[in-house]
């Protein structure tokens, strides 16, 4: 039996997606634990890639970082460590190769920004959540992570809180350090990460192409 009618299913999946934004700027307070339970429960729903993944049971895992914990610091740490390496191989890249400077020099100066200020969503959200996806045969738990993404992310923003992806999580797979502090193999899963939180600042919606242009009916 359906708890709401077709209507009201349909209106208010319209308002969470068209809701969702990327926040960026998170208030002090700290969102109740059973919100981050309920999130990470959306996210064990998403779907997985079922050959890729075999009768492996464990294929999904959550790591929940808080502020003011060593942990927090220890990733945030080790974050910044990665966009200073990061800088320097982009760095080198552009010394041989100077005409792609146009292509490089923004994200080079975005991991510099990280490198010298912390990872935002990391060192600004209340709530840091490291997702870990079992690589597989065809390889597809980047797509698996992107829909446990999605899913936490919608998840989110029906409970009204933010949420931000921190893309560079997925550059940690193969760090042994952070691989050791989550207690996994280091080659054997992919990650990715977000921030949560109350929202300060909620963006205006960015715009998209339009979708009658952007879709052909074929014949
Ligand atoms: C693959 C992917 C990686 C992203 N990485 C980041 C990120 O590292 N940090 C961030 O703040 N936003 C990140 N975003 C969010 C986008 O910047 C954001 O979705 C886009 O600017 C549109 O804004 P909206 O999410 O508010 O609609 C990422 C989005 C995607 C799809």
């Amino acid at each position: 039996m359906e708890k709401y009618g077709l209507d009201e299913r349909n209106h208010i999946f319209d308002e969470i997606i068209r809701s969702r934004r990327s926040i960026r700027v998170f208030k002090d307070g700290k969102p109740p634990k059973e919100d981050i339970d309920d999130i990470i429960g959306a996210g064990m729903l998403a779907p997985y890639a079922a050959t890729a993944v075999g009768d492996i049971k464990d294929f999904r895992r959550f790591f929940v970082f808080e502020r003011g914990t060593k942990s927090i610091d220890t990733l945030a740490l080790l974050m910044e460590n990665k966009a200073a390496e990061g800088v320097k191989h982009f760095e080198g890249l552009l010394k041989e190769k100077p005409f792609m400077k146009s292509k490089f020099q923004s994200f080079i100066n975005r991991l510099k920004m990280i490198r010298d200020k912390g990872v935002p969503g990391v060192t600004t959200a209340p709530f840091f959540i490291i997702v870990a996806e079992i690589r597989g045969i065809p390889p597809a738990e980047q797509e698996s992570l992107a829909h446990v993404l999605e899913n936490m992310w919608l998840k989110t923003t029906a409970l009204n809180l933010g949420f931000q992806l921190v893309s560079l999580t997925s550059q940690m797979a193969e760090d042994e350090k952070l691989m050791k502090l989550l207690e996994l193999p280091v080659g054997k899963f992919a990650l990715n990460g977000c921030a949560i939180g109350y929202p300060d600042i909620t963006p205006k919606p960015t715009s998209r192409p339009n979708t009658q242009d952007a879709t052909k009916w074929m014949d």
